[in-house]
């Protein structure tokens, strides 16, 4: 059935691990939808469930796009790259969930709790940031405002639908593989060998990778070099140092991070409590608790814990935890088109 006073959307990559969060978060929060036009690689057959009816996701084309009002792309960089300029340029709503205009001056890179001011009625091509750095952008955001902080050490926990369908089920296929890890008789831990993998760099069943990308030539991963840049463009902060070791680790969902920030000046731990306790999107955790991604999975905010005192007076630790599919990738998209249709600029297209 079709709403007329709904608005037509578009979702690339609607088959994907962040596809199928995006659908059920658009029906879960009533985003008024008249048709929704879900596309995939077309390389099979495929459908996605919506409002408890099958809709066929056909591989893409581009005239059914330019009739929407707001297309989600949420396939990859190349797609992204093809397909959505020119359909900001015709004057549809296009919100990338991929890394291919994140860092483009013009291009805004938002997350809604953290700089809305960045969306401009005329910039119709909104980015949304890499998944490992929006927890600690959320997390960092108020006590980056009001006291300042000048550098980040971050080590990442990464789940591995963090990238993609294919990587978590070759990890469930490397578990189903070795199903019988009971010590042997003599009672010693099994030895597993490095394992092969063709998905991600090694094998990720019980191991830890710690790549997420390609390595560049000063020796960081891709992954390393798009959370610090993302984060300096997110706090407006071009002279942040971040330094960042990112790690694959066998978890299905939810990336978590140990950070070491250090702020402009030295704060209480009560002060930083109280800064952290008021932060847009945030859920602190109180003294002896903490998030783990197990308990984040499915969860919309950003959760910290164990806050403690750094080295210095300067510095602070903290861990958090956020859903990478959700808080990460699709919810953020979401609440972007949100904000958009709470400041008037995405309606129904004149014309369409
Ligand atoms: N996973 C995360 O935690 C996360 C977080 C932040 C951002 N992102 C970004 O979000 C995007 C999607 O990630 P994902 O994890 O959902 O990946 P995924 O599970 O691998 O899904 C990729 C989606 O893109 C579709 N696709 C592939 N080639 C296509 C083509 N040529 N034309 C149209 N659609 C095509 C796939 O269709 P088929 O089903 O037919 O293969 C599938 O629907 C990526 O840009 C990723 O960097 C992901």
């Amino acid at each position: 059935m079709r709403r007329t006073d709904g608005l037509i959307v578009g979702i690339v990559g609607a088959t994907g691990m962040v596809g199928r969060e995006l659908i059920a978060l658009l029906e879960s929060r009533h985003f008024p939808i008249a048709e929704l036009r879900p596309f995939s690689s077309g390389l099979s057959p495929s459908s996605i469930r919506f409002k408890g009816l099958t809709v066929k996701a056909p591989g893409l084309s581009t005239l059914p796009l330019t009739a929407c009002d707001v297309v989600f792309f949420v396939s990859s960089d190349a797609v992204a790259r093809k397909h959505a300029p020119s359909l900001a340029a015709r004057g549809v709503w296009t919100i990338d969930d991929s890394a291919a205009f994140r860092l483009i001056k013009n291009i805004p890179l938002v997350i809604p709790e953290v700089n809305a001011a960045a969306l401009r009625a005329d910039r119709r091509l909104i980015s949304s940031p890499n998944c490992t750095m929006t927890g600690l952008a959320v997390a960092g955001a108020v006590l980056h405002r009001d006291i300042g902080i000048r550098a980040v050490r971050l080590a990442s926990y990464q789940s591995v639908s963090g990238a993609g369908k294919a990587a978590l089920f070759e990890m469930f296929s490397q578990y189903s593989s070795l199903s019988d890890m009971r010590p042997g008789h003599d009672g010693r831990a099994p030895v597993l060998g490095a394992g092969t993998s063709s998905v991600l760099p090694r094998a990720i069943a019980y191991n830890a990778i710690p790549q997420v990308g390609r390595f560049g030539a000063d020796g960081y991963s891709s992954e390393e070099t798009k959370v610090a840049a993302e984060l300096r463009k997110i706090w407006s902060a071009p002279k942040l140092k971040v330094s960042v070791t990112a790690v694959r680790v066998p978890s299905i969902r939810g990336h978590a991070l140990a950070a070491w920030l250090t702020l402009a000046r030295p704060i209480t731990l009560a002060r930083a409590r109280t800064l952290l306790s008021q932060t847009p999107g945030l859920v602190l955790s109180r003294a002896g608790n903490y998030p783990t991604p197990r308990s984040v999975g499915g969860k919309n905010p950003v959760y910290a814990g164990r806050l403690r005192q750094g080295l210095v007076p300067t510095e602070l630790a903290l861990w958090i935890a956020s859903d990478n599919l959700l808080k990460g990738a699709a919810l953020n998209s979401v609440q972007v088109a949100e904000e958009l249709r709470r400041r008037g600029w995405l309606k129904p297209r004149k014309g369409r």
